[in-house]
């Protein structure tokens, strides 16, 4: 049975929902599942825009099928080859043998690499600026390298209004019959979502996003729908998804606030933790979180380390290194280029104290722009009353640098 949606009185989400897969690129946990989005326009002539992963396939070819109603399928727009999109595009080129397609050069490279019969088909190749007409709409091609990947571009409709945003402004998420922003409480059920999705996703890539931001500034009057490849599609306060990406691909924090990352074994880090939470929530800093390194997905920490300010770091030594865990979620940092925020550290060891030194070292010398506090708090085993005076500082010193 097809389930198809109008985005507009002639364009439809030909897209699929997925609830079975546990893992998105087979590391991020997606519990809400993910949309594969995929978009059909009826003009003179008929034009898919992307596909679908493999496994949702069927679902894609169900919707065409019911919506050409017998018509061939004229066109064919790749976007973005990765995948969970492109690897619907052999099934397609089979049912539809006419099918014109339309990508860039990198693209195309990547498809053949894939093993897709494009070259018995019309190939039309495409690079920043070129147009095509399908009829009443004409659509504008725009580069987007490294938004995801190096062959990546969106497309613009002219006659519309329509952003075909690829990866950009998507989203983790099953829509689940819903399809735009605000048929859903965006800001409560799905930012969280969202920027999880982009910071692990393209996180690496924020100069990038900025500058397919700066090309979409210059026709930001004439964007009326965004349709990325996951999640919502945005026809209303598109200012609001925007202004968010712009953070995040600057690396500024959208919140003054401040994680509190713990790794520990025994609970007297832990503790440490909690106490330095109660000690900030006393002063009348309240937005704070605090996370088990052990227990929280790496994706779910680098979200938060994009949304705040303010990182604690309180790990105990292990084997006289960072405890692994600590050390593989500043390993993702790193990957993911975050920078502009500002750092507290937490020590602990019983014999041989380092993790404090250590994770210093790791800031100043594998990341950027980052800020580190002198004051530290260091435990020998556990946190005692001696150590009163040296929490009471590391809080004043974290409220201090948030003015
Ligand atoms: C496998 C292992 C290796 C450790 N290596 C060190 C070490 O190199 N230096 C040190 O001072 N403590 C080391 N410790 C001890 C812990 O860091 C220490 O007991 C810590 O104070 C306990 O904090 P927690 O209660 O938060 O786990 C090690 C503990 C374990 C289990
Ligand atoms: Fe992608
Ligand atoms: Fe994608």
């Amino acid at each position: 049975m097809y389930c198809v949606r109008n985005v507009t009185e002639d364009l439809y989400w030909v897209g699929a929902n997925d609830h079975r897969l546990h893992l998105f690129e087979n590391i991020h946990p997606i519990p809400r599942g993910v949309s594969y989005n995929a978009y059909l326009l009826l003009d003179e002539k008929s034009v898919l825009f992307d596909t679908v992963d493999w496994s949702a396939c069927r679902q894609l070819l169900e919707n065409i099928e019911h919506l050409l109603a017998g018509k061939p399928l004229d066109f064919l727009v790749i976007n973005h080859m990765e995948p969970d999109h492109g690897a619907s595009i052999e099934e397609i080129l089979i049912r539809y043998p006419d099918v014109k397609v339309i990508s860039t050069e990198k693209s195309f490279m990547l498809m053949r690499q894939f093993g897709f019969h494009v070259d018995g088909h019309e190939c039309i190749e495409v690079k920043e600026g070129d147009t095509q007409t399908f009829g009443r709409h004409t659509v504008t091609f725009v580069a987007a390298p490294m938004v995801h990947w190096p062959e990546a571009m969106v497309t613009f409709d002219v006659t519309n209004g329509v952003l075909f945003s690829a990866d950009a402004f998507g989203s983790f998420g099953a829509l689940d019959g819903k399809l735009f922003a605000d048929e859903v409480n965006f800001d409560r059920d799905w930012i969280d979502d969202a920027r999880r999705y982009l910071t692990n996703i393209v996180g690496k890539y924020g100069p990038h996003v900025q500058l397919l931001l700066k090309k979409a500034a210059g026709i930001l009057d004439q964007i009326r729908f965004i349709c990325p490849l996951h999640g919502p599609v945005w026809r209303k306060d598109l200012m609001y998804f925007i202004d968010k990406y712009d953070k995040w691909s600057r690396y500024e924090p959208e919140e003054k606030g401040v994680m509190i990352a713990y790794a520990s074994m025994y609970g007297n880090t832990e503790a440490a933790a909690q106490a330095l939470a109660a000690k900030l929530c006393e002063r009348g800093m309240t937005n704070v979180w605090v996370y088990d390194v052990s227990n929280t997905h790496v994706s779910q920490l680098i979200s938060e380390s994009f949304r705040l300010s303010h990182i604690v770091l309180a790990s105990v030594t292990y084997n006289l290194g960072i405890y692994p865990v600590m050390h593989d979620y500043l390993m993702h940092m790193k990957g993911l280029n975050l920078q502009n925020r500002t750092f507290a550290l937490v020590e602990n060891g019983s014999w041989a104290c380092k993790s404090g030194d250590l994770m210093q070292k790791f800031i100043h010398e594998e990341m950027k722009n980052m800020t580190v506090l002198n004051e530290r708090l260091s435990l020998a085993s556990a946190l005692n009353d001696g150590k009163a005076a040296e929490l009471d500082a590391l809080a004043d010193a974290i409220l201090e640098s948030m003015k």
